[in-house]
């Protein structure tokens, strides 16, 4: 189990909410969340999870945020994070993108929050309407990294950041336009391994010693992996912060002051507090496979099917010592890659499991990061409940979406 959540606490939040359910708890975010004090700033990329119930938690923590889309931004104020940005110190919400879209820019501007630009024409665009508008540049240092070509963002593929040589650009609009540079921000994928997490370290430096810029701050971005499978290490969170402090040292000499060091996770901070909880529906056998369906599927854990990624799987109250057998676990979509065990390029495979029959309830593991905030009404399937488990209590933090909700949008 990812969590320490008890199996009669699960068993009884299926019964209350029904299933499938998301299920969050809430230590372990806190947990995950003191691994990174060391650096002044965690700041949560909430697209991992944006429920504004755990973006509330965040704050609580003292955990700042990113938000990449107008709802997101909306969600960070809902939570009760402040916008606005005061020089000197870490703003609370912070507006990451490659593009404006039309609203965006005029609430951001609207509410003085800092623009993360991935773009030089985002310079443009907001230095036509906000001169004195705070901006921190996300360079795409030509490199980049991730579990999956998906979530790689950086390197000459990518769509993501201002290209590394093109920084002296970035710096002519901000000067043109008055715009008031905060920092600079590398986020070169996500699930990163640790040789190329090092790298961005030695890009920064490099590029901040080169560009004549002078900055408060500096982004590491996110991407920090978590073990979603047994023996998968978990990084070193120390060393890492080791590596940035000293790129953060290097660079304040170069400056001649102090400079503020923030971090972005998403995934690290709420992956491995969430399961996604199902019912057996039926069982049959394909020929040599044994298939397992479930109540949950892909419109509500996206993961498996996009990237082949691997949740650990149990069944609640399954004896340790059961015997297992190989199965494929599969969802009730009109879709053949609608299978939570599958690798990258939707290869089907079986996972040992307990025997199980209908009516019995399977955890996917680790699916706090990405899970909820992927899910999506494909075969008109409503959202599911999320509830979180703080202290013992479990609280219903999203209820369920109903079809009669789904259809008002087309009362039109
Ligand atoms: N900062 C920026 C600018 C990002 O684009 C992202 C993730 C993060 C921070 C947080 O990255 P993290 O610490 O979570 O790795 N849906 C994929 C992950 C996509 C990540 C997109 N950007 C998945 O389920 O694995």
């Amino acid at each position: 189990m990812s969590t320490d959540l008890s199996p009669a606490l699960l068993r009884q939040i299926a019964q209350d909410h029904g299933t499938p359910v998301w299920v969050y708890d809430a230590a372990m975010i806190r947990r995950r969340i003191d691994d990174l004090r060391a650096f002044d700033t965690v700041r949560f990329a909430q697209k991992a999870n944006s429920n504004t119930h755990v973006l509330r938690l965040m704050r609580e923590q003292g955990v700042k945020v990113d938000a990449v889309s107008l709802g997101e931004i909306e969600r960070a104020l809902r939570a009760g994070f402040q916008p606005g940005c005061t020089p000197g110190q870490p703003s609370e919400i912070v507006f990451t993108a490659d593009l404006f879209d039309r609203a965006t820019l005029a609430r951001v501007v609207e509410l003085g929050v800092p623009v993360n630009a991935g773009s030089v024409d985002m310079l443009h665009q907001l230095g036509a309407v906000a001169a004195g508008h705070p901006v921190w540049l996300r360079i795409n240092p030509g490199f980049g990294h991730g579990h999956s070509n998906k979530t790689n963002t950086g390197g000459e593929h990518s769509k993501h950041g201002i290209w590394h040589a093109d920084l002296p650009l970035a710096l002519a609009a901000i000067r043109t336009h008055g715009l008031r540079l905060v920092g600079l921000h590398m986020h070169i994928g996500s699930g990163v391994d640790y040789g190329h997490l090092e790298q961005v370290c030695e890009a920064m430096v490099d590029l901040v010693t080169r560009s004549g810029a002078d900055l408060e701050a500096i982004s590491a971005g996110g991407g920090l992996s978590v073990p979603y499978r047994d023996g998968e290490p978990r990084i070193d969170t120390a060393h890492y912060f080791g590596l940035w402090d000293a790129a953060r040292q290097r660079i304040a000499a170069h400056l001649g002051h102090p400079v503020h060091l923030e971090l972005e996770p998403g995934r690290y901070l709420v992956a491995e507090s969430g399961l996604l909880l199902a019912e057996v529906r039926a069982t049959k056998a394909m020929g040599a496979n044994r298939f397992v369906l479930v109540d949950a599927g892909f419109n509500d854990l996206m993961r498996p099917s996009m990237y082949g990624s691997h949740h650990a799987i149990s069944v609640l109250d399954a004896p340790a010592d059961a015997p297992r057998l190989p199965c494929v676990v599969a969802g009730p979509l009109c879709e053949s890659g609608d299978v939570f065990t599958q690798g990258e390029g939707g290869v089907v495979l079986t996972r040992e499991l307990p025997a199980v029959q209908v009516g019995d309830l399977m955890v996917f593991h680790n699916g706090g990061a990405y899970g909820a905030s992927m899910s999506s009404n494909y075969n008109s399937r409503p959202l599911i409940p999320e509830v979180l488990v703080d202290a013992g209590r479990a609280r219903l933090i999203r209820r369920r979406q109903t079809v009669a909700e789904l259809l008002a949008l087309e009362d039109c």
